[in-house]
Order: C-alpha cells, then structure tokens, then sequence
C-alpha cells in the first residue's frame, strides 16, 4: 500500500516488476555484458543524481559537460539512464544501446540477473529515504490510478518498519550489495548519499575510476569534474525546462517530483524522535555484525 506490492525473494516489490520487468529481465531478452555499469539503489536514495553523474562522466567524450546542448540541460537523468525492471520492454532498445551501456535497477542484489557487469550503489539514511518516498507517493499516485490523499506519515512510517515499501525491507536491500561490496570491491562500489554531498568532487573521482574512465590530471585542471558536479546539482536540474513545466515519463509521473529538497536530516521536520528511535533500532538490530551503518562517518 498504496501501490501493489507482492513478497517475494524476501522483498516488497511491485507487482510491475515483478510480472513484466523481472520476467524480461530473467527470460535471457536483456544479456549483461562486462562492460555495462548497473546503477543499483533503494528507491530514495539517490538514483535521480547518481544516474545524472554517472551518465555525465562515461559520456563525457561525447558530451563535454560544458556544452550548451548537453542532455543533460535538455533532458531528465531518468530519460537518459533506464531502469532495468521498469523499462526493459522487449529488450530491443537495451540490446541496441552503445557499449559501455548505463543502465538502473531497484531490484536486489540477489535478483539480479547473472552478469559480469559492475554494479555502483547508492545508500542513503533510511530515515531520510522514508520521508522522500512519502512525499513522493503522494504527489506521483494519481498518475498510477492511486488514490493517496490520506496516505500519512504515520502510515508510510509503520509499512517502512515492516519493510512493506517498494524495495523494502531498505537494510535488507543494502545490506545485499554492502556484503557484495566487501567480497568482490572491484564489481560492487558502495556509496552513500550524505558523503556524496559533503565532497561530491572527490566521490565522481572514485566513480569514474571505478566505471573504468578515470579523469586524467589535465581534465581535473581543465575543471571538468566540477562541470559535471554542477551539470548535475540539483539546483541545476531544476532548472531544465522539462524538470519545471509539468513533462512526464512513460508512467505519466512528472520529472520534478525526482527533484525536492536533497537534504541531509529532512527527516526530523517529519518524524518524531520517538518514530526516529524506533525505526533506528530495527536497522541496528538487524545490521548488527555486518559493519553497515547509514549516514555521514559510517
Ligand atoms: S527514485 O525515484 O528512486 O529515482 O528517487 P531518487 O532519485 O533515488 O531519490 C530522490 C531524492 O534524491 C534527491 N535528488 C538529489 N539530491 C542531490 N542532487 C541531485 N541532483 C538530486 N536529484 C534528486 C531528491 O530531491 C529526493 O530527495 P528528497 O529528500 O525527497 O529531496
């Protein structure tokens, strides 16, 4: 609630993705290459800026981040980059697209399909997440045919705990790709919201690397990483035109509703401490031994 949820593999997910999406996914129609970078998150997380930077940084000799006519100032991160589950279709257009190809999933780790392909995924506070999939579900229902008006925080708190959200349980989810990220670093990089935002430059320089197309020391004079840091601010990309007067994706849900606050600790406006504390605890309880923690100094 209020979308169409179903369990399965341990996770909350819609019934979308799990009939058309997942099916094309795992029929063999969409086949993994080692060149492909997979952009993974918990919805809320993140995946709006991620996809903008990572999209911004491989493309870069095709698009200088400079250039007035980059896609970027025209375009949505979410046109630019596909989710795997939701856009797949036939598998046509994924199949036809250039290596190296950029592509996004929700899915968890362990329903992926089999593939030498490097994963980059972004966490953020769950407190945090929780607040923004609240404000969004309100405002991206009725394109969905959801009516979510009375949809309260309270509610979408308790479904949360429960792990009954898209993607959810949250920890479950990043905890799948955080024990990826220890085993084999080299396929899976492990990034965090909060510290992507307090040094942005530094965490597209690691980025870059890991995607296999490190800036080389003329570009870092030529001030390319911080053009694509703030190509891709959200400042920036609520100024595009699409991103302001009301365009739609596939689903009918408006491109600004990607773009809010992008605030560190919004939660607190939100949620009390009590609900802060409780929902704290379930996650430390069930991270506790794994070394993932969320947030800043984690
Ligand atoms: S989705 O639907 O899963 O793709 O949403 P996602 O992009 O993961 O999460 C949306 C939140 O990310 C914020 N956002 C950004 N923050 C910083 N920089 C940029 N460019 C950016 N783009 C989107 C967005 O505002 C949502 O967070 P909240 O807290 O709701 O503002």
């Amino acid at each position: 609630p209020p979308f169409n949820l179903r369990h399965y593999a341990g996770f909350w997910l819609p019934e979308v993705t799990l009939m058309e999406g997942f099916r094309a996914v795992h029929s063999g129609v969409f086949s993994p290459r080692p060149t492909d970078v997979l952009l993974a998150s918990f919805p809320k997380s993140g995946t709006t800026w991620l996809k903008a930077l990572a999209f911004a940084t491989l493309k870069r000799s095709d698009h200088h981040p400079l250039a007035v006519d980059h896609p970027l100032r025209h375009r949505n991160p979410h046109d630019c980059v596909k989710f795997l589950e939701f856009e797949i279709g036939t598998g046509e257009e994924f199949e036809a697209l250039p290596s190296p190809r950029l592509l996004a999933t929700h899915l968890p780790y362990t329903l992926l399909p089999e593939s030498g392909c490097r994963v980059v995924y972004i966490c953020r506070d769950p407190k945090d997440a929780l607040v923004s999939y609240w404000h969004f579900t309100k405002k991206a229902s009725p394109a969905v045919g959801v009516d979510a008006r009375s949809f309260t925080i309270q509610d979408a708190f308790e479904l949360f705990c429960q792990g009954r959200c898209l993607g959810g349980p949250q920890w479950q989810h990043a905890l799948q790709y955080w024990e990826e990220s220890l085993k084999r670093p080299d396929r899976v990089l492990f990034l965090r919201y909060e510290e992507m935002l307090l040094d942005p430059e530094s965490h597209l320089k690691k980025l870059a690397e890991f995607m296999g197309c490190g800036f080389s020391g003329e570009e870092e004079e030529s001030g390319v990483v911080s053009a694509i840091v703030e190509l891709c601010s959200l400042g920036k990309m609520k100024d595009v035109e699409v991103n302001r007067n009301g365009s739609a994706n596939r689903l009918g849900v408006k491109y600004e509703y990607f773009l809010r606050k992008g605030a560190v600790g919004d939660w607190s406006n939100h949620l009390t401490p009590e609900m802060a504390e409780r929902l704290d605890k379930i996650v430390e309880d069930a991270l506790q031994g794994s070394g993932l923690t969320f947030g800043i100094g984690a």
